[in-house]
């Protein structure tokens, strides 16, 4: 699985995001030298940043188990109950989309996160009665790209709290030659300058996207990836000059063209080009919004100037010099 291959697996090999990097490393460390488990740690930010990624290699740094579930899989407070107890000491949890477990799988993780306990209730109504049964010392890595939806009990409960941002051009043509070389693909400077700058900030679209140029360059070419090469592939994929893909257009078009540039409401738009308000949110959003082709007012989105420009489409109060 080239996809798991690709991921570092120490803080050394990691790429970029140095503030949280160089956090995790002193936490580490601390935490290491006085053989306690490290505090937990909510990783935030837009998908296909490292979240995952990380809390790999927060478990590989301590030298501790890593185990693997997400919000939705942990329907009832039961399921979360069965994966605490079945965990080593020192492990490291992770729970991705942390902001989708509901109420009730919530309330057992409290005391889990404080006190290494599982309050366990033994039949119901009057007669009830709560045990506590004590849990391993382990780390709550949650990964969520909304913070603003965890419930602050939970948000509370974490001891590091860091936001992972978009990467620069200079540290994902670092990645991509990174990967090339494990990939085994040979590809020039300018080529994965080129990749780099079209891969909307994020690590996952730059390997992604270094795997399909790679074929192009395979069967169209010598197999080598120029900045020729990876011009021509990225032109057959419909990613264009800044990144954008068919559905980042598609929601700009429709918020000029349907809505008269804006403002308008998330559920309006998602209803219009037929995408979820979650996905418009987490995936679209906030690249548009980074690189200011859109913006946030409190009645909607609008398309900003620069949005404009970039669809070549004149913008309506122009002539004013208004956004
Ligand atoms: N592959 C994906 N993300 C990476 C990163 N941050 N550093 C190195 N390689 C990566």
């Amino acid at each position: 699985n080239t996809e798991l291959s690709l991921r570092p697996k120490g803080l050394a090999e990691y790429i970029g995001q140095n503030k949280v990097k160089e956090n995790l490393a002193i936490f580490i460390q601390a935490a290491k030298a006085r053989k306690e488990a490290l505090d937990h740690v909510l990783l935030y930010g837009p998908p296909g940043l490292g979240k995952t990624t990380l809390a790999n290699i927060i478990a590989n740094e301590m030298g501790a188990g890593f185990k693997v579930t997400s919000g939705p899989t942990i329907e009832r407070a039961g399921d979360l109950a069965a994966i605490l107890s079945s965990l080593q000491p020192y492990d490291i949890l992770f729970i991705d989309e942390i902001h989708r477990l509901n109420r009730a799988v919530e309330e057992v993780l409290y005391p889990a996160m404080e006190d290494f306990a599982l309050d366990i209730m033994l039949g119901k109504g009057p007669g009830a009665q709560s045990v506590r049964i004590e849990i391993p010392p382990f780390t709550l890595v949650g990964a969520t790209t909304r913070a603003g939806s965890l419930s602050s009990p939970l948000r509370d409960r974490f001891g590091v709290v860091s936001k992972l941002e978009f990467y620069d051009e200079e540290q994902l043509k670092e990645i991509v030659l990174r990967a090339s070389k494990i990939l085994g693909v040979q590809i020039t400077d300018d080529g994965a300058g080129e990749i780099a700058r079209r891969s909307r900030g994020t690590p996952r679209i730059a390997n992604r996207i270094l795997k399909r140029v790679r074929d192009f360059a395979q069967v169209k070419g010598e197999g080598v990836i120029d900045l020729k090469t990876a011009k021509e592939g990225l032109n057959l994929l419909e990613i264009d000059e800044l990144g954008l893909d068919k559905t980042d257009r598609i929601i700009i078009d429709t918020i000029i063209e349907c809505f008269g540039g804006g403002p308008v409401g998330v559920e309006s738009l998602a209803a219009t080009i037929s995408e979820e308000v979650n996905t418009i949110e987490d995936v679209y959003e906030p690249f548009l919004l980074q690189i200011g082709l859109i913006s946030r007012t409190p009645r909607g989105r609008i398309v900003t100037a620069k949005g404009y420009q970039h669809l070549g489409k004149l913008h309506k109060y122009k002539l004013e010099g208004g956004a």
